[in-house]
Protein backbone atom coordinates (compact mmCIF):
# COMPACT_ATOMS: atom_id res chain seq x y z
CA UNK A 1 0.00 0.00 0.00
CA UNK A 2 1.35 3.50 -0.76
CA UNK A 3 0.63 5.95 2.16
CA UNK A 4 -2.88 7.76 0.79
CA UNK A 5 -3.69 3.71 0.73
CA UNK A 6 -3.20 3.33 4.10
CA UNK A 7 -4.18 6.74 5.77
CA UNK A 8 -7.57 5.42 3.68
CA UNK A 9 -7.35 1.77 5.38
CA UNK A 10 -6.73 3.11 8.92
CA UNK A 11 -10.04 2.88 10.73
CA UNK A 12 -11.08 2.37 14.34
CA UNK A 13 -11.58 -1.51 14.79
CA UNK A 14 -13.66 -2.72 17.37
CA UNK A 15 -13.92 -6.47 17.19
CA UNK A 16 -10.74 -8.43 17.03
CA UNK A 17 -10.02 -12.20 16.28
CA UNK A 18 -8.31 -14.10 19.11
CA UNK A 19 -5.15 -14.36 16.87
CA UNK A 20 -1.92 -13.62 18.95
CA UNK A 21 -0.20 -10.57 17.25
CA UNK A 22 3.57 -11.53 16.00
CA UNK A 23 6.28 -9.58 18.58
CA UNK A 24 7.56 -8.71 15.46
CA UNK A 25 4.83 -6.80 14.06
CA UNK A 26 4.25 -5.40 17.71
CA UNK A 27 7.78 -3.99 17.58
CA UNK A 28 7.35 -2.49 13.96
CA UNK A 29 4.96 -0.42 15.20
CA UNK A 30 7.00 0.36 18.47
CA UNK A 31 9.51 1.84 16.16
CA UNK A 32 6.79 3.80 14.02
CA UNK A 33 6.42 5.41 17.11
CA UNK A 34 9.84 5.77 17.98
CA UNK A 35 10.30 7.47 14.59
CA UNK A 36 7.70 9.54 15.24
CA UNK A 37 8.27 13.76 15.41
CA UNK A 38 8.69 15.70 18.57
CA UNK A 39 8.95 19.41 19.50
CA UNK A 40 12.77 19.68 20.71
CA UNK A 41 12.98 15.70 20.08
CA UNK A 42 11.88 15.44 23.61
CA UNK A 43 10.13 11.95 22.69
CA UNK A 44 8.85 12.36 25.83
CA UNK A 45 6.88 8.69 25.78
CA UNK A 46 6.78 5.46 27.21
CA UNK A 47 4.62 2.73 25.29
CA UNK A 48 3.79 -0.26 27.72
CA UNK A 49 3.11 -3.45 25.23
CA UNK A 50 0.44 -5.82 27.25
CA UNK A 51 -0.28 -8.99 25.89
CA UNK A 52 -1.09 -10.74 28.75
CA UNK A 53 -4.75 -11.97 28.75
CA UNK A 54 -4.93 -11.28 32.62
CA UNK A 55 -3.85 -8.20 32.51
CA UNK A 56 -5.80 -7.38 28.99
CA UNK A 57 -9.03 -8.36 31.19
CA UNK A 58 -7.96 -5.71 34.27
CA UNK A 59 -7.31 -3.23 31.07
CA UNK A 60 -10.86 -3.70 29.47
CA UNK A 61 -12.59 -3.72 33.34
CA UNK A 62 -10.84 -0.42 33.48
CA UNK A 63 -11.65 0.83 29.94
CA UNK A 64 -15.47 -0.37 30.13
CA UNK A 65 -17.57 2.49 31.59
CA UNK A 66 -21.18 4.11 30.59
CA UNK A 67 -21.30 1.63 27.80
CA UNK A 68 -17.94 2.94 25.72
CA UNK A 69 -15.43 0.62 24.96
CA UNK A 70 -16.85 -3.00 25.99
CA UNK A 71 -14.68 -4.03 22.73
CA UNK A 72 -11.21 -3.67 24.61
CA UNK A 73 -11.64 -7.14 26.32
CA UNK A 74 -11.25 -8.48 22.56
CA UNK A 75 -7.56 -7.05 22.07
CA UNK A 76 -5.46 -9.50 21.95
CA UNK A 77 -2.75 -6.41 22.32
CA UNK A 78 -3.33 -3.10 24.17
CA UNK A 79 -0.43 -0.33 24.32
CA UNK A 80 -0.63 1.59 27.08
CA UNK A 81 0.86 5.36 25.88
CA UNK A 82 2.41 7.18 29.00
CA UNK A 83 3.73 10.61 29.28
CA UNK A 84 7.17 11.03 30.58
CA UNK A 85 8.86 14.14 31.50
CA UNK A 86 9.52 16.47 28.49
CA UNK A 87 13.26 17.71 28.10
CA UNK A 88 14.50 21.44 28.90
CA UNK A 89 13.75 23.18 25.50
CA UNK A 90 10.24 21.53 24.90
CA UNK A 91 9.28 22.16 28.68
CA UNK A 92 9.88 25.98 28.11
CA UNK A 93 8.89 26.09 24.71
CA UNK A 94 5.37 24.66 26.02
CA UNK A 95 5.36 27.17 28.87
CA UNK A 96 6.19 30.50 26.99
CA UNK A 97 4.34 29.44 24.28
CA UNK A 98 1.17 28.04 26.15
CA UNK A 99 0.66 24.87 24.56
CA UNK A 100 2.02 20.93 25.45
CA UNK A 101 3.76 20.35 22.74
CA UNK A 102 3.90 16.90 24.57
CA UNK A 103 0.65 15.91 24.58
CA UNK A 104 0.65 16.64 20.37
CA UNK A 105 3.69 14.68 20.33
CA UNK A 106 2.24 11.76 21.71
CA UNK A 107 -0.64 11.89 19.50
CA UNK A 108 1.74 11.88 16.22
CA UNK A 109 3.16 8.56 17.62
CA UNK A 110 0.12 7.03 18.21
CA UNK A 111 -1.30 7.58 14.56
CA UNK A 112 2.17 6.48 13.64
CA UNK A 113 1.58 3.28 15.50
CA UNK A 114 -2.45 3.13 13.73
CA UNK A 115 -0.83 3.72 10.54
CA UNK A 116 2.24 1.28 11.22
CA UNK A 117 -0.49 -1.78 12.45
CA UNK A 118 -2.32 -1.04 9.27
CA UNK A 119 0.24 -1.92 6.95
CA UNK A 120 0.83 -4.81 8.80
CA UNK A 121 -2.61 -6.09 8.32
CA UNK A 122 -3.41 -4.99 12.01
CA UNK A 123 -6.37 -3.27 13.19
CA UNK A 124 -6.24 -0.88 15.82
CA UNK A 125 -8.27 1.41 17.70
CA UNK A 126 -7.12 4.74 19.88
CA UNK A 127 -8.87 4.55 23.71
CA UNK A 128 -8.88 7.62 25.39
CA UNK A 129 -11.96 6.62 27.54
CA UNK A 130 -10.74 4.75 30.85
CA UNK A 131 -10.00 5.40 34.32
CA UNK A 132 -6.53 6.06 34.45
CA UNK A 133 -5.80 5.36 37.97
CA UNK A 134 -6.87 1.54 37.13
CA UNK A 135 -4.64 1.68 34.35
CA UNK A 136 -1.51 2.51 36.49
CA UNK A 137 -2.31 0.15 39.45
CA UNK A 138 -2.32 -2.45 36.65
CA UNK A 139 0.62 -1.76 34.48
CA UNK A 140 2.87 -0.55 37.85
CA UNK A 141 3.08 2.81 36.49
CA UNK A 142 4.01 5.45 38.76
CA UNK A 143 1.11 7.41 40.18
CA UNK A 144 3.08 11.17 38.97
CA UNK A 145 2.84 9.74 35.11
CA UNK A 146 -0.37 10.52 32.91
CA UNK A 147 -1.25 8.07 30.46
CA UNK A 148 -3.48 9.85 28.18
CA UNK A 149 -4.14 6.65 25.40
CA UNK A 150 -3.99 3.47 24.90
CA UNK A 151 -4.09 1.43 21.58
CA UNK A 152 -5.83 -1.70 21.17
CA UNK A 153 -4.03 -4.14 18.23
CA UNK A 154 -4.97 -7.12 16.75
CA UNK A 155 -6.54 -8.55 13.82
CA UNK A 156 -9.94 -7.77 13.12
CA UNK A 157 -12.42 -8.74 9.97
CA UNK A 158 -14.13 -5.47 10.41
CA UNK A 159 -15.32 -4.22 6.65
CA UNK A 160 -13.96 -0.94 5.64
CA UNK A 161 -16.08 1.46 6.34
CA UNK A 162 -16.72 4.53 4.70
CA UNK A 163 -15.28 7.63 6.72
CA UNK A 164 -17.71 9.90 8.21
CA UNK A 165 -16.07 13.09 7.97
CA UNK A 166 -17.14 16.96 7.89
CA UNK A 167 -17.32 18.23 4.18
CA UNK A 168 -13.57 18.79 3.27
CA UNK A 169 -14.89 22.02 2.11
CA UNK A 170 -15.34 23.39 5.77
CA UNK A 171 -11.87 22.30 7.34
CA UNK A 172 -8.94 24.76 5.52
CA UNK A 173 -8.93 27.68 3.33
CA UNK A 174 -6.28 29.10 1.75
CA UNK A 175 -4.47 32.05 2.91
CA UNK A 176 -6.66 33.98 5.04
CA UNK A 177 -8.99 32.24 7.83
C1 LIG B 1 -7.65 10.94 21.19
C2 LIG B 1 -8.65 9.90 20.74
C3 LIG B 1 -9.40 9.21 21.69
C4 LIG B 1 -10.30 8.22 21.29
N1 LIG B 1 -10.97 7.51 22.25
C5 LIG B 1 -11.80 6.50 21.87
C6 LIG B 1 -12.42 5.68 22.85
O1 LIG B 1 -12.23 5.83 24.06
N2 LIG B 1 -13.23 4.69 22.40
C7 LIG B 1 -13.45 4.46 21.07
O2 LIG B 1 -14.19 3.52 20.75
N3 LIG B 1 -12.85 5.22 20.12
C8 LIG B 1 -12.03 6.23 20.48
N4 LIG B 1 -11.39 6.98 19.54
C9 LIG B 1 -11.61 6.69 18.10
C10 LIG B 1 -12.50 7.75 17.45
O3 LIG B 1 -13.83 7.56 17.89
C11 LIG B 1 -12.38 7.62 15.92
O4 LIG B 1 -11.04 7.87 15.55
C12 LIG B 1 -13.28 8.56 15.16
O5 LIG B 1 -14.63 8.31 15.41
C13 LIG B 1 -13.05 8.46 13.63
O6 LIG B 1 -13.26 7.14 13.18
P1 LIG B 1 -12.11 6.29 12.49
O7 LIG B 1 -10.96 6.20 13.46
O8 LIG B 1 -12.71 4.93 12.24
O9 LIG B 1 -11.70 6.97 11.24
C14 LIG B 1 -10.49 7.96 19.91
C15 LIG B 1 -9.72 8.64 18.97
C16 LIG B 1 -8.81 9.58 19.37
C17 LIG B 1 -7.96 10.27 18.32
Amino acid sequence: MNIKEIIEKRQSNREYKPDTVEKEKIMQCIEAAHLAPSACNAQAWKFVVVDEPALIKKMAEAANSMGMNKFVAQAPVIIAVVLESANVASAIGSRIKRKDYTQIDLGIAVENICLQATDLGLGSCIVGWFNEREIRKILQIPSVKRVPLLVTLGYTENEQRVKSRKKIESIYSFNKY
